[in-house]
């Protein structure tokens, strides 16, 4: 029988639709979810829930052995944006978090590590349209500093200690389910609640930045299927390059426009723009379709329809409960 599962920052973006989507397929005791801070989302409370600073190493140990977990997926980070105001605390949390749980696998207390990349290992000098899975890396972020670093050391602890950690370069994450935080690509969620809520977005980056981009629901699909691969098929063990679709704010306004034909948008980049002209415009996916069959489902149509589409039963509902 498979073991438990850890996911360490349940409560963000990606953990609130991991846990879900690893609860309905491994079952609801099998998986804890655990963050910094006590939670009330239903998806969360609905099994085991633990707060735990994936920075305190006792209480991760302690966590560990008291539901003996035997896979981790460690998602607490601090995004692009706010990495850029706090370098330090962004480093430590990025860094010593993935220590802390690589040296798990390496005492061989856990058999298995998933660890979030991202686009944002890449930087200005990095060939930017279909980015190949190795080429030049100088990522001029804090975050994707720290995340290039974490990758070395992914590949290192794997290759000196045999540590069986699995990894993604995830491009931005566009998602109904759970709100994003702190990220460059955030925009790309946010645009579809100010669409329907407003009829108006002023966005941070300018018309016509391109960055790749992936539905949550590909995502949580391919986190899962590199994670359940046999090991002998995960032949990268730095991190694996990712691609959905890639679009920019003018595409998108386009087409909620298609829906919404009042839809206006202004823009006024911020320092984000900066970061966002650091990163690829398309990447290149095909190790990760060859070693583990990996393919995305939803191109910029079906993302744009889908999150318009979602939003508005969401919102819907949510007015009905609060009426
Ligand atoms: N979506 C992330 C960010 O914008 C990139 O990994 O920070």
């Amino acid at each position: 029988m498979q073991g438990k599962t850890l996911v360490i920052g349940a409560s963000g973006q990606i953990g609130i639709e991991l846990v879900t989507a690893l609860r309905k397929k491994h079952g609801t005791h099998q998986v804890v979810a655990s963050d910094i801070r006590a939670t009330e989302v239903p998806e969360l409370i609905d099994g085991p829930f633990e707060v735990l600073n994936v920075l305190n190493v006792d209480e991760l140990d302690r966590i560990v052995h008291k539901h003996q977990i035997t896979e981790v997926y460690l998602l607490a980070a601090l995004l692009s944006a706010t990495s850029e105001k706090n370098p330090e605390r962004a480093w430590d949390l990025n860094m010593n978090g993935l220590f802390h749980v690589l040296d798990l696998a390496k005492n061989k207390k856990i058999q298995k590590v998933f660890w979030p990349s991202s686009i944002a290992v890449f930087g200005p000098s990095t060939p930017k349209q279909n980015t190949p899975q190795y080429t030049v890396m100088e990522p001029n972020s804090v975050y994707g500093i720290s995340k290039l670093a974490g990758e070395r050391w992914c590949e290192y602890y794997h290759q000196k200690y045999g540590v069986d950690v699995r990894s993604l370069r995830y491009p931005g994450l566009i998602g109904y389910k759970s709100d994003p935080g702190g990220g460059t690509t955030d925009y790309a969620v946010d645009i579809f609640h100010q669409a329907i809520d407003k009829g108006s977005y002023e966005c941070f980056l300018s018309a016509e930045t391109m960055l790749p981009m992936m539905m949550m629901e590909d995502a949580i699909r391919a986190t899962m299927s590199i994670m359940e691969a046999p090991a002998e098929q995960i032949k990268i063990r730095s991190s694996y390059n990712l691609a959905g679709c890639s679009f920019t704010p003018a595409d998108l306004t386009k087409l909620i426009q298609q829906e919404i034909p009042e839809f206006s948008i202004s823009y006024k980049p911020d320092f984000r723009q900066q970061i966002a002209d650091s990163w690829p415009g398309s990447i290149d996916d095909s190790a990760a379709r060859k070693d583990w069959n990996w393919q995305a489902e939803y191109d910029t149509t079906r993302l744009a329809s889908t999150m318009l589409r979602e939003l508005r039963l969401k919102k819907k509902a949510e007015s009905l409960v609060t009426r």
